[in-house]
């Protein structure tokens, strides 16, 4: 079968190394894909959010089965798009991505459905915003309501804070019309667990649970990243709090969404803090996370593309998903200074014995050398029977890859060690 992934990051090429593994997969496309991926799948330079591009490529190339990775295609509509023209995808609907799209959306879901989550309000007058955190407890928490490249929450330590950050995004207007509303809410405290789940919009099964790494700097000091690291499974995602997710976070999720006339099959991600009160929801994405993908996927043992092909057809509660009993750690190489101001173009070198396990976020080709291009250039990840060995084995991996500039955090895993009483 002909398939085809949009996108071009880590996480899309760690989708296309597991598809790979798929009996049933022949061919594989990655739209646009990137410099790495080439050696695992054709790029096409169709861009992500080029959505006629790709049910254009997709028609033209007989593809069999579509998987969209990323979330803007995926709130744009790419699966009503491509499904429309007659190919499978893998990804929620435009009427269901909204999980991500729309904060605003999301929380009153969660309020409606009684699903656990930080108590807020929701503004789109600037004014009222103001006056509200003259008076609100700090911290304080403000969100955007759409997309904005994962910099859209602002934990505001103080009312100036706080001000601020209202008027950088209502006013301002530093993510454009993801700004028009505001969520303001209600800071937690607590470890956060992503657990990623397969829905078909009635069954749902949870993967192995992890654990991102977003800031920039070792002992999460520095700004907030696309994640440099990820562990799995995370160990405060004890069996008990995982059967409390299942009952009040996750089933009532699929239902709320199913309720709501907008079935949600994909991958749906949960964001969770675990608070003196019990797992909460932070966010849900419509899509699988990055580079919480990277660790995830190397411990599944069973075959990616039937997984997907069954949540498209909706038979996801006969289809076996299993994973192994191992542990996965993945450090982020990243282009110095990211993720502010950075430079690339800078040749890449990875030794032949880590190759496969190396996911390629930010790297073009040319004249046949790979060349770093983007602030996360490539993720390296390793499976073992321990987490300690992982976390050591990672970082060995990571040693045999090079390129000027590279900068990663040296602690991936310290935290998730200490909870374990594993950290020297
Ligand atoms: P997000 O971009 O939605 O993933 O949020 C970024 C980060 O902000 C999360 O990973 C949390 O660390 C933090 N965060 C978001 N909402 C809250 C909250 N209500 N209380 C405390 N921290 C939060
Ligand atoms: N790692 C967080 C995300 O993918 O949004």
């Amino acid at each position: 079968m002909k398939v085809m992934v949009v996108g071009g990051g880590g996480r899309e090429h760690a989708i296309i190394k597991k598809l790979k593994e798929s009996a049933a997969v022949t061919e594989i496309f990655a739209l646009p894909g990137n410099g790495g991926i080439a050696a695992d799948a054709v790029c096409v330079p169709v861009g992500a959010k080029d959505i006629d591009g790709m049910v254009k490529f997709a028609t033209q190339n007989k593809i069999d089965y579509a998987v969209v990775a990323p979330d803007d295609p995926l709130v744009l509509g790419a699966v009503d798009a491509l499904t429309a023209a007659g190919i499978p995808c893998f990804g929620p609907d435009k009427n269901a991505a909204i999980i991500e799209g729309s904060k605003v959306f999301s929380k009153n879901l969660m309020k409606k459905y009684g699903i656990p989550t930080a108590e807020y309000s929701v503004f789109s007058d600037a004014a009222e915003a103001l006056e509200y955190v003259r008076t609100c407890p700090v911290p304080t928490v403000i969100k955007a309501d759409g997309l904005a490249l994962g910099k859209g929450v602002i934990i505001a330590q103080t009312r100036e804070e706080a001000c601020d950050a209202i008027k950088t995004i209502m006013e301002d207007r530093v993510f454009g019309d993801s700004g028009k509303s505001i969520v303001i809410e209600e800071f937690l405290t607590g470890p956060e667990v992503s657990v990623l789940t397969f829905t078909d919009g009635k069954a749902l099964v949870p993967m192995v649970s992890s654990m991102d790494h977003k800031r920039a700097g070792d002992g999460d000091t520095g700004l907030n990243t696309g994640g440099m690291g990820t562990v799995a499974p995370n160990p405060y995602y004890t069996p008990e709090i995982a059967e409390i997710c299942m009952k009040t976070i996750f089933m009532p999720t699929v239902e709320a969404m199913r309720k709501e006339g907008r079935p949600f099959k994909g991958c749906l991600y949960f964001g969770l803090m675990i608070t003196p009160d019990g797992p909460k929801v932070i966010e849900y994405n419509c899509r699988f996370g990055d580079p919480e993908t990277q660790v995830v996927l190397p411990l599944l043992k069973s075959d990616l593309f039937e997984i997907m092909r069954s949540v498209t057809e909706e038979r996801l509660s006969g289809t076996q998903v299993e994973f192994s009993d191992g542990y996965a750690c993945c450090v982020v190489a990243a282009s110095k200074g990211y993720p502010s101001a950075y430079q690339t173009g800078y040749p890449i070198d990875i030794a032949d014995d880590v190759t496969e396990n190396v996911y390629v976020a930010g790297a073009k080709k040319e004249n046949g050398k790979l060349l770093t291009s983007g602030g996360r250039v490539l993720g390296v990840t390793a499976t073992a029977e321990s987490l300690p060995e992982a976390v050591k084995k990672a970082y060995d991996a990571v040693k045999k890859v090079n390129f000027e500039n590279m900068y990663y955090r040296k602690d991936i895993g310290k935290r998730a060690l200490m909870a374990i009483g594993k950290d020297k």
